[in-house]
């Protein structure tokens, strides 16, 4: 556990344990400097790299900013750092996630596993959708999370599982378009990554010839173009009409129609969740967004509704209990800043990265309606 705020007085030769944001992060070749941050301002970590665990080094420089650490330490005079003291790390740890277990669902109410929890009735997350979107609210403007999510899916596909990886992106001040950017970003990124390190990885699956990391940006069709185009292709035995959500074949066949990552943008409202805003000058459509592989979806995201009254009367309009996520809907009463995200399935990912037939070989322990154990 901390013992005390970064500015906190401490004893030089003290050990002690402090928790923070990473700020900063300076490599200077054989020394290093984590600049570590909370309510209270700002500390030192002094990293030089010869004298210490490789591994320490490694993890206190390569986490990302904006994560989330505890580190314990020696700390020592330095005047030339923010608080005239720095801290040499002798452990550091990588703390944050949202809960797995939580009292409400978010992205539909028949996806829900149940569980008992003393007495009280209790489920699986299906997202940390609420609660990336509390962070924000707490003043983290940037929010990121990879971690499990749990669907009771009736389905048994290849594409689906019941316990997935999300990789979920929430920021303060950006609209969907600027999320969606991100998301561009992000994926492009982990096809670079891929490319540039796993050559060897790649090489052992045969694959390494055809892997080719996305070079243009990614089409944005609205929902009205999508329907339009599936319905043009001829697969489909039924026309699609507004309101109706993309069928698999329907998926396919515009995926092959447009031959790259792509988003779907503008979704009628009425078929995206409560927490997603609308367009201000047409309520009949959403800020929500899909980002697609050609084979299927990958990401989902969007505006969210800020504006309390909005988004409790959103909450009615799709039969939702507003009390029931009272512990959601509390902090909007105190003012929120307009913000958007998104969630990536990271098996989905892999699965459509690799070419894979079946989203199972991208997991090493699938959960599926067969499979339990091991
Ligand atoms: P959504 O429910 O669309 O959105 O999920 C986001 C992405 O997670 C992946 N995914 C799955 N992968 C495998 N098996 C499943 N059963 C499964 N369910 C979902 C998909 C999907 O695109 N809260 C929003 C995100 C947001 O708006 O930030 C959400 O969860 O790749």
């Amino acid at each position: 556990m901390q013992d005390r705020t970064l500015t906190a007085e401490v004893t030089p030769g003290d050990e002690i344990t402090v928790a923070g944001w990473v700020h900063e992060i300076r490599d200077l070749g054989g020394i290093a400097f984590l600049i570590l941050r909370d309510r209270s301002g700002k500390i030192q970590i002094k990293f030089e790299k010869d004298e210490m665990n490789d591994e320490i080094v490694q993890t206190g420089l390569d986490v990302p900013r904006e994560s989330v650490i505890s580190i314990t330490g020696v700390a020592d005079d330095e005047p030339r750092a923010p608080t005239d003291v720095e801290i040499v790390p002798t452990a550091i740890e990588v703390l944050i996630n949202t809960p797995k277990i939580v009292a409400t669902g978010t992205e539909g109410g028949t996806e829900l596993f149940p569980i008992t929890y003393f007495g009280e009735e209790a489920f699986m997350n299906q997202s940390p959708q609420l609660f990336k979107q509390l962070m924000i609210g707490s003043g983290l403007e940037r929010v990121f999370e990879i971690g499990p999510i749990f669907r009771a899916e009736e389905h048994n596909t290849p594409r689906h599982l019941n316990e997935a990886t999300s990789i979920d992106f929430e920021s303060a001040f950006i609209n969907h378009a600027e999320a969606m950017d991100a998301c561009e970003y992000v994926v492009t990124a982990a096809y670079q990554g891929v490319a540039e390190n796993c050559i060897t990885e790649l090489e052992t699956l045969g694959l390494r010839d055809g892997f080719s990391v996305p070079d243009e940006s990614f089409p944005r069709i609205s929902y009205q173009e999508a329907i339009e185009r599936i319905n043009a292709t001829g697969e489909l035995d039924e026309q699609l009409v507004w309101g109706d959500d993309l069928p698999t074949d329907g998926e396919r066949a515009l995926g092959a129609d447009v031959g790259s990552h792509y988003f779907i943008t503008d979704w009628p409202s009425e078929i995206k969740p409560f927490y997603i805003k609308d367009h201000d000058d047409d309520k009949t459509l959403s800020t929500g967004f899909d980002m697609m592989h050609p084979q299927m979806e990958l990401v989902s995201g969007g505006q969210r509704e800020h504006r309390y009254e909005h988004l409790v009367s959103g909450f009615e309009q799709q039969g939702l209990d507003p009390e029931q996520f009272d512990y959601y809907t509390k902090m909007f009463r105190y003012g929120m800043p307009p913000h958007a995200g998104w969630g990536l399935g990271g098996e989905r990912l892999v699965m459509t990265m690799l070419g894979l037939e079946n989203i199972r070989e991208a997991v090493l322990f699938p959960r599926d309606r067969q499979r339990l154990s091991p």
